[in-house]
């Protein structure tokens, strides 16, 4: 089984959580695609998407799917979103697409976060997957140095900006022991806007795609 063909397996299962007459809130990135292709078999049942990027916007449209603001929802009943890495404890690192604010906001706003991966990205300590920190592009120097100060080595993604207008750091070379104070720790740089550990509100629900079928991790 490939590795795109277990990102199918977890989509297809993760829609078994969504009930008509929800609004689904619907991550970014590969994974995220298959669901939001599954999803569509749904479409006259749910009251629509919240999404957490442009592009699953309107992969959400091109699917007839409407896509609502955030702020004319209320909380949402689920989440459904891939990850970069994943641990035991529900820990994720996210933000490889350069997603990671607004899916933080969803997933925040979210009753149920269904986080959705292949085996590959299962790890016993996160830090393997370069964390992702988004940035104010004035801010970037100085981010810099604190990371590096903090043990890090941060790299800034060459000619690429979020949809918020920011820049991204890459930072290489952690072994993150401890997600939930690391992640409050980067948020309170000043001109970080949010960082990729999803520590603080971790996954409900690990859906985790293997050769011999999905697992299902709860917290
Ligand atoms: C997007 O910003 C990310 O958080 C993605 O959810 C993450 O990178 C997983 O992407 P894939 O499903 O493409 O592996």
């Amino acid at each position: 089984m490939t590795q795109d063909e277990m990102k199918k397996a977890v989509a297809e299962a993760a829609v078994e959580f969504v009930q008509g007459g929800w609004v689904v809130g619907v991550g970014t990135g590969s994974t995220a695609n298959h669901f939001i292709d599954v999803l569509a078999r749904m479409k006259g049942k749910i009251d629509g998407a919240v999404a957490s990027s442009e592009a699953s916007a309107e992969r959400l449209r091109g699917h007839g799917i409407e896509v609502l603001d955030l702020n004319s929802t209320g909380p949402l009943p689920i989440y459904v979103d891939g990850a970069d890495e994943a641990t035991r404890h529900l820990h994720l690192t996210k933000g490889g697409g350069g997603a990671l604010t607004r899916e933080k906001i969803v997933a925040a706003a979210s009753d149920q976060f269904v986080c959705v991966i292949d085996e590959t990205k299962q790890v016993d300590y996160l830090g393997a997957f370069p964390l992702p920190v988004e940035v104010i592009p004035m801010a970037r120097s100085h981010v810099a140095r604190v990371l590096t100060g903090m043990g890090g080595n941060p790299v800034l993604r060459e000619g690429f900006r979020t949809d918020n207008g920011n820049v991204i750091l890459d930072v290489h070379g952690l072994r993150i022991m401890n997600p939930v104070e690391l992640e409050s720790e980067i948020d309170h740089i000043a001109g970080v806007v949010s960082n990729g550990l999803f520590a603080r509100r971790p996954a409900n629900v690990l859906l985790v795609g293997t050769p011999s079928g999905v697992q299902t991790i709860s917290g």
